[in-house]
């Protein structure tokens, strides 16, 4: 058997990561500032994670959610308390498109409804409703276009107040910042309004976190940024540091029903010590305020820099547009330096490291990008 070959790949074997550094094969070290694409939060092989993980293996990797597992109460609490969203409740599931599914159907459940609004250039996995409200047509398939899913532009304020005058909405899924887009941040008046019209209409609104929650943007939440609080957050890729596991945080106002939502992998107890470890580590090492420091820091130095455009982004999720001269750049960034970075559409570089960047891991990025600008 081969693989189904879905995926471009660079002809590079990692084979070891520790903190902001990852290895090859023919032992060259590199500078990670893509995270696995924004999925390291605490640094890769944080050694409490790793602990956290092989102790709970030797005790016990999986049971059912057919018996209490006491770690998911933990994990629940946990959350809670770090997210600010105490009074909120967990649905534990494996990834970003399953918690964002999940989320809709909620929505769709809570409000008897069909319709969801989502926004141009938007991504929120590729399942069944979730892949219909991402906005490529590309990864949609005929058996996903359910006709239920609207589009606006992001930030057009009359385009969303429209579409709640034409349409009986279920539910607007909203990311705070757009990562696959190319980190396009949604604008506070935007959100706010959001807010407000699915209050008046009783709509459900989905804060898309999976990519710009999890403290990467200097808050918790990055809507927290424009001070809104939504009825469900979904969760993923920082939430284990690498290891699957995703969650939906759920409002008072949604009622649970046995036989609602369900998952067979979701919550074991391996994800939960290693998404524990995770909080764990954001507590002890401060890494949401860091984040808020390094990522202004780099946003200040990187303003400094010829020829970049279009400087964007919050915390550690920092994008710019990459000039035609430049197009190169990430790849020399990867071969020459030996430095990650992600991409986006359009010739965007995103930035999206581990929290615990440092000031002086930020310093040697900064000196090679400096240098990979100059050589081109
Ligand atoms: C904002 C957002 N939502 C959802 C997803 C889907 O997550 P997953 O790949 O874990 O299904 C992604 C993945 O990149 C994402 O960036």
């Amino acid at each position: 058997m081969t693989l189904f070959d879905v995926y471009p790949l660079q002809p590079l074997r990692i084979v070891r990561g520790e903190g902001a550094r990852v290895w090859d094969d023919q032992g060259h070290r590199y500078l990670d500032l893509y995270g696995g694409h924004a999925v390291i939060s605490i640094g890769h092989s944080h050694p409490h994670w790793v602990q956290r993980i092989e102790t709970q293996l030797r005790q016990l990797a999986f049971y059912s959610n057919s018996v209490e597992l006491p770690l998911q109460a933990e994990l629940a609490e946990t959350l809670g308390r770090v997210s600010g969203k105490e009074h909120y409740r967990l649905f534990l599931c494996n990834s970003g498109a399953e918690a964002n599914e999940n989320a809709l159907k909620l929505a769709s459940f809570h409000t008897g409804r069909r319709k969801v609004l989502a926004f141009q250039r938007g991504f929120h996995g590729r399942t069944s409703l979730a892949v219909e409200a991402t906005d490529n047509p590309a990864i949609v398939a005929p058996v996903n276009r359910s006709g239920n899913v609207v589009f606006a532009p992001l930030n057009d304020l009359v385009a969303l107040e429209q579409a709640f005058v034409e349409h009986e909405l279920a539910a607007v899924i909203v990311e705070g910042i757009q990562g696959v887009g190319g980190i396009r941040m949604a604008e506070p008046a935007f959100l706010q309004r959001i807010r407000s019209l699915c209050t008046q209409h009783q709509a459900v609104f989905i804060a898309d976190s999976v990519q710009c929650g999890y403290g990467r943007s200097g808050r918790f939440f990055s809507h927290d940024h424009a001070g809104v609080s939504a009825d469900l957050y979904t969760v993923a890729k920082g939430m284990g540091n690498g290891f699957p596991v995703a969650g939906v945080l759920i409002g008072p106002q949604f009622e649970a029903k046995h036989g609602l939502l369900g998952t067979t992998f979701g919550g074991n107890p391996l994800a939960c010590a290693a998404a524990l470890a995770v909080l764990e580590v954001i507590e002890q090492e401060n890494l949401i305020e860091r984040a808020a420091q390094t990522g202004q820091y780099l946003l200040d130095e990187l303003r400094r820099l010829p020829l970049l455009e279009q400087l964007r982004g919050a915390g550690l999720m920092i994008g710019f547009d990459v000039p035609a001269p430049q197009a190169d750049l990430r790849k020399n960034l990867l071969f020459q330096h030996r430095i990650f970075t992600g991409e986006a559409k359009g010739g965007v570089i995103r930035l999206l490291p581990s929290l615990a960047l440092s000031r002086a891991e930020a310093d040697e990025f900064l000196e090679h990008l400096d240098q990979a600008i100059a050589t081109i």
